[in-house]
């Protein structure tokens, strides 16, 4: 039986390109700065955002972790949202290792994120923690895939500038955000003091993603990455995938197409309801209506070939990806369809 795998755009294998240009990466010791093909992409990831440098992280939660410490002082108060991945999906880190406050609000990753960033900041009094950083998040994924506005972006980093505040972003999809305004990323970017991006999601790189902000920054955060255990040694057998990853960003808009395409599908069938508003990229959130539990839903539908995540107990997400085809698509709608009439 085929499998169609919806849970995410991490689980995506590196195609023959990328594996050919692995195999014939330039290598050097990168902990030494040695490593040419890391530096390459280290400098067009930064040009790409519009940023003065980057560094080449494993990991995602690591750029997100290493920006924390390069931004903050251990009892420092972070500002994000309730639902975003630095606070739901990252293991504690933030209060393990930069030993960070963490403020979550509802809210601040919608269009009402400058009020609620607004009704967020204390004044200085020593009782409360000094707030030092706003954290975003462009795609959100809890949010369903859903892109912040760069004129959102724009009055959210005004306040935080007036008040002193840095703004982090996780942008792991921010190539998504971009396809989907059909703009350059660096107006999401020009927002930020520092970015973090994926080359592992949509991208399809096997590993890696790139955090970006100043020279200085980034110098601070290279001496984190280091404390974490993240000074790789020959990575330019990553980097050169990554290289190839980049690529890709046109393509996400196949991604989105799919996306719509099983959103308005899972839409019109009974016991299921989709918010077709929050469908803006390759996220698809589905509500089960009629009861069934979602973790039980989604193991009947793996035993059917096609793989999507419970995200709460009636809520799936249902992730396109460069691995999915449309035709693929269009035979999890059918399946996904006839689970729901129980006769599958
Ligand atoms: C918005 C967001 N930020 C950060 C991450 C973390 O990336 P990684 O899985 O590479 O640690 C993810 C992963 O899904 C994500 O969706």
């Amino acid at each position: 039986m085929k499998v169609i795998d919806l849970r995410s755009d991490t689980v995506t294998v590196p195609d023959r390109e990328m594996r050919a240009a692995m195999a014939g990466a330039a290598v050097g010791d990168d902990v030494y700065g040695e490593d040419p093909t890391v530096r390459q992409l280290e400098e067009k990831a930064a040009d790409l955002v519009g940023k003065e440098a980057a560094l080449f992280v494993p990991s995602g939660t690591m750029g997100n972790q290493v920006a924390l410490l390069a931004h903050t002082e251990r009892g420092d108060e972070v500002i994000l949202d309730e639902e975003a991945h630095i606070y739901y999906y990252e293991a504690g880190s933030p209060a393990m290792l930069a030993g960070v406050q963490l403020k979550p609000v509802a809210g601040l990753l919608s269009e009402r994120g400058p009020e609620v960033l607004r009704r967020a900041f204390r004044p200085p009094d020593i009782h409360f923690p000094p707030t030092r950083l706003v954290c975003l998040e462009n795609t959100f994924n809890r949010g369903g895939g859903t892109v912040m506005p760069p004129e959102v972006m724009r009055e959210i980093f005004a306040l935080a500038r007036e008040r002193g505040l840095a703004v982090h972003l996780d942008g792991a999809r921010i190539f998504n955000a971009a396809v989907a305004l059909g703009c350059d990323v660096r107006e999401f970017t020009r927002y930020c003091d520092s970015v973090m991006f994926c080359l592992s999601k949509g991208l399809g790189a096997p590993v890696g993603s790139l955090l970006a902000g100043s020279r200085e920054f980034i110098a601070r955060a290279r001496r984190y990455r280091k404390a974490l255990g993240g000074g790789m040694r020959q990575a330019g057998v990553l980097a050169a995938a990554g290289l190839v990853a980049l690529k890709n960003i046109p393509r996400l808009a196949e991604d989105h197409a799919n996306a719509r395409l099983l959103a308005e599908a899972l839409a019109g069938m009974p016991g299921m309801s989709v918010d077709l508003r929050t469908v803006q990229t390759n996220i698809v959130v589905a509500r089960l209506t009629g009861g069934w539990p979602a973790p039980a839903f989604a193991e009947r539908l793996a035993q059917e070939g096609v793989r999507c995540h419970a995200i709460g107990p009636n809520a799936v997400r249902f992730v396109t990806h460069r691995d999915v085809s449309r035709a693929d698509i269009e035979a999890a709608i059918a399946i996904i369809g006839k689970v729901l009439a129980g006769a599958a």
